[in-house]
């Protein structure tokens, strides 16, 4: 019997890095406990040559799939955006310069004092500046939604209230005097011991406050106004609001577009054609896209099923992969959502699991609208995806799966971004991330002989070297020996395996900067980094037991962001400045401030990085820091502020004028032994705590940071 509660205490601190092993049973469904997904023995440059050799003999095979499945992919993309909303609310043209703006290298100088680390049960920023929550779990979304009940929680209730455990976070202006704009918000996961009332088990719930708990998953998007003339936002509380929305695990309908759209491995019995899926499970970092749209990663997806023991041997195989137990009818983390939705179960419905694990695409102007998954971008636990407009045109979207011993990926569109304001640019646009091809990224290095572990930097004074792209599948042609392009779309992991994709200490967000177009990978850590048979220390991760972390820059050749080989470094290898292995750009290591989990990336308008934490193992709170990356501070790492106890910080989000600065503070309080009676935070209203969203902005008024 998996009981989630009874599994607290048997968890060890050490096992699971620095997180609180509450969150591990949460976030993750215990994927410490399991064994690393990627049991692949892919590292050697000898593999990858043979497999480019087989490969040439797999294309024609693929070109025989893209005449069937041409059709489907158009077939998906006709239905997006084909008019303009109607009514007398209707959304209007989204601003899209907004969006495209470029950011400028400016001389990056930050300068405001670095908040030290602590403990403290509160949201703390620097002087000079002050924030407040914006929204917090329970508030209203949709127009007239029920106040919070905790001892009344149902799906339809929780389906209008902002959800639990916020993640991305993205502001997308409604006007163009900066008054009005749409907060886009992930609710990645739930934590019932803090949500319900004397919560015992995952069993002992209600079937109807197993809905709510699906209803808290998904996406809320919330419009938001100015107060006054500072860097302060609040919902707007009166009118029709009608941008307002939830977007859910339960209900919400998401169209399936790109190749792998109606392919045997989609179809179930609730959705024979394979194209129409319901629910989001699991949203955890994203990006806004250069046309006003949000991308929202499926990450840790393998947690919502049971019956795994029960499926065929070759499905078996790939479930493993993505990290469910085919062993056990319940893993351990159960979350028992097939109490209210069989369709959780795989024994009964093998496909469902296929269906989840995939890149969303929200666009908040359209309310009516239905979200979409992508399947051009490849399944994998999904972090999140930041598109840049190449130099030619192309969109290039770029990804990481958040696991140990997993992958980094990039997606190049077809087609070409249509500038300008208009229906016509705005239709096109969105079809955008329909169809491209996709890569997967292998690291090579230039001291591999002196990579011990220790962290040490090599005699050349940098951990660095190029890379490539590998293609993995383009439209419908597969170049993976053996895949059909649905299969490498559905099954992406296989087909990085095969390919011999370099082995990456979890990859989370991954962002390009858009003043130089350099891209910023957040490593966040991996304890199991040459422990036991895995894989030893490399020079893009060079660490053994790796449990701070490190940033990874990643140079695309000519600049181009299409390009299919780069040259990559790590400008920041996080921990504590004293520690010999960290490494801020050569930067003075008595001046920063120590950073450790780096998880979410962002940018302010001079192209300044910021990083926010998960898990801090270095013993203070979570936080959000940034550091200029350009110049002589390059590397001049500082802390911009701490989130409250057993707090993550994510988003992170700099709106485009530099004025305010939002963090989502995901599970306070998600301490092993808290419950809502019993809370270990009492953030942000002197009782229970509940995740919320935060605005932080400068007294005076000015830019942020600078
Ligand atoms: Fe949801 Fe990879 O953090
Ligand atoms: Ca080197
Ligand atoms: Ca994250």
């Amino acid at each position: 019997m998996s009981d989630r509660r009874r599994l607290l205490p048997l968890l060890g601190a050490n096992r699971h890095g620095s997180r609180d092993s509450m969150t591990c049973l949460y976030r993750c469904g215990n994927a410490c406990d399991h064994p690393v997904p990627n049991t692949s023995d892919n590292p050697y440059l000898g593999d990858i040559v043979n497999a480019e050799v087989s490969r040439r003999g797999v294309v024609r095979a693929g070109a025989v799939g893209a005449l069937v499945l041409g059709v489907g992919g158009a077939l998906a993309g006709a239905g997006v955006a084909s008019a303009a909303p109607a009514g007398a609310a209707a959304p209007a043209l989204p601003e899209v310069e907004n969006f495209a703006a470029r950011q400028r290298a400016g001389n990056g100088a930050l300068t405001f004092r670095a908040v030290p680390p602590n403990k403290l049960d509160t949201f703390v920023v620097p002087n000079g500046y002050d924030h407040a929550v914006v929204i917090r779990w329970g508030d209203e979304v949709v127009p007239g939604a029920p106040d919070l009940d905790v001892h009344n929680q149902t799906g339809a209730r929780q389906s209008k209230q902002f959800g639990y455990n916020n993640d991305f976070v993205g502001v997308l202006p409604l006007d163009r005097r900066g008054k009005r704009a749409l907060l886009v918000v992930n609710h990645e996961y739930t934590n019932e011991d803090l949500m319900f009332p004397g919560f015992t088990s995952q069993d002992a719930l209600t079937v109807e406050q197993v809905r709510a708990a699906m209803a808290a998953h998904g996406l809320s998007v919330v419009e938001i106004e100015r107060v006054g003339d500072t860097g302060q936002w609040r919902p707007v509380a009166r009118g029709a609001r009608p941008y307002n929305r939830r977007i859910t695990a339960l209900a919400t309908k998401f169209d399936m577009t790109g190749p792998a759209a109606g392919s045997a491995w989609l179809k179930t019995a609730a959705d024979p054609k394979g194209r129409t899926v319901v629910g989001t499970l699991n949203n955890c970092a994203g990006g806004i896209t250069p046309w006003g749209t949000v991308l929202s990663g499926e990450e840790n997806f393998n947690q919502y099923f049971v019956g795994g023991d029960a499926v065929s041997a070759d499905a078996k195989a790939k479930l493993a992969r993505y990290g469910i137990d085919t062993a056990k009818r319940y893993p351990s983390g159960s979350r028992k959502w097939e109490r209210a939705d069989e369709r959780f179960d795989l024994a009964k419905h093998p496909n469902e699991a296929n269906r989840h694990g995939w890149i969303v695409e929200v666009d908040p102007f359209d309310p009516d609208g239905r979200p979409r998954k992508h399947t051009a971008l490849g399944r994998f636990k999904h972090e999140g995806a930041n598109v840049i407009v190449a130099k030619d045109g192309h969109v290039v979207a770029y990804m990481g799966d958040d696991e140990r011993f997993d992958y980094l990926y990039k997606f190049v569109s077809d087609k070409k971004y249509l500038k300008g304001n208009s229906w016509h640019a705005r239709r096109h646009n969105l079809t955008l991330l329909e169809s491209g091809t996709l890569y997967v990224a292998k690291l090579d290095e230039t001291s591999a002989g002196e990579i011990d572990g220790s962290g040490k930097l090599p005699s050349d004074g940098a951990f660095n070297g190029r890379g490539r792209w590998i293609k993995l599948v383009s439209g419908n042609r597969s170049y993976v020996d053996g895949m059909t392009a649905a299969d490498v779309l559905t099954f992406t992991r296989l087909a990085g395996d095969k390919v011999g994709a370099t082995k990456m200490d979890r990859p989370e967000d991954v962002e390009p900067s858009l003043a130089t177009g350099k891209v910023y990978v957040a490593l966040t850590n991996n304890t199991n980094r040459g422990v036991g048979s895995n894989p030893k220390a490399d020079e893009a991760n060079p660490r053994n037991a790796n449990k701070h972390g490190h940033i990874l820059e990643l140079v695309e050749d000519r600049s181009d962001n299409t390009a299919e080989t780069f040259a990559w470094s790590l400008p920041i290898v996080c921990g504590d400045p004293t520690d010999p292995s960290t490494y801020f750009a050569g930067y003075d290591k008595a001046k920063v401030s120590p950073i450790s989990c780096p998880d979410n990336v962002a940018f302010d308008s001079t192209g300044n990085l910021w990083i926010s934490t998960d898990g801090n193992a270095l013993g203070s709170n979570d936080g959000l820091f940034a550091a200029p990356i350009e110049g002589p501070e390059r590397g001049h790492l500082k802390q911009f502020l701490t989130v409250p106890l057993g707090a993550e910080a994510c988003g992170p989000f700099i709106t485009t004028d530099d004025r305010s600065v939002f963090v989502a503070v995901q599970h306070p309080g998600e301490i092993s032994g808290a419950t809502l009676e019993n809370p270990a935070s009492n953030w942000p209203d002197g009782d229970f705590a509940k995740p919320g969203v935060v605005v932080t902005w400068r007294l005076d008024g000015s830019h942020i940071g600078a």
